[in-house]
């Protein structure tokens, strides 16, 4: 655990960082994966996902700067109640425990949601995320018939 890592609610005044961040660490995960339009699409995407539900995100700092962030399914339904539903970290701070905070924020509100299990849903072909989570003790647990060739994954909350 990197102590120097604290994870909170994302405040209205760090709109800009927080999306610079989330488009650079949207863009390494699915550049060279999604289609050219989805790509093209992302900066205006991720402000309206900020729009809509940045009391949601729930980001990290890490040296003064936003670094991270998770958000989870909506908890008034039991379909989305456990769904670890976003986790980023932006490329310029990977493989220095921001994940590994996030997630184990996002296990911690989940289990506060009086879940024991958690589930996501990761690109077949997000090689590191999938490498990144079964590492933290994810598993994999089926294939989503969708458009984007999904890997669901569960882990039990201790
Ligand atoms: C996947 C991701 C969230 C990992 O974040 P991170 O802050 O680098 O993760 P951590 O530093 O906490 O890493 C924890 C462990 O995960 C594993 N891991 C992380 N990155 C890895 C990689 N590139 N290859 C293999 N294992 C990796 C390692 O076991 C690592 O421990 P170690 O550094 O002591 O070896 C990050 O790479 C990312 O944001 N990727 C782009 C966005 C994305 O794909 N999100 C998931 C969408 S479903």
């Amino acid at each position: 655990v990197n102590a120097a890592i604290a994870v909170r609610p994302v405040r209205a005044d760090e709109r800009e960082a927080f999306l610079a961040m989330a488009l650079r660490s949207w863009r390494d995960a699915y550049v060279g994966i999604l289609d050219a339009a989805e790509i093209d699409d992302a900066p205006a995407m991720l402000a309206r996902a900020w729009d809509k539900r940045a009391d949601q995100f729930r980001i990290a700092m890490l040296e003064g700067a936003v670094a991270g962030f998770y958000s989870l399914g909506a908890a008034d339904d039991a379909k989305t109640v456990n769904y670890l539903w976003h986790l980023y970290v932006d490329p310029l701070a990977q493989r220095r425990g921001v994940g590994s905070a996030l997630n184990a924020a996002a296990l911690t509100e989940i289990k506060a949601r009086g879940a024991t299990r958690a589930w996501l849903d990761v690109l077949r072909a997000n090689a590191k995320a999938r490498a990144f989570y079964a590492a933290l003790g994810w598993r994999d647990f089926g294939a989503e018939q969708d458009d984007y060739d999904s890997i669901l994954m569960e882990c039990d909350i201790a």
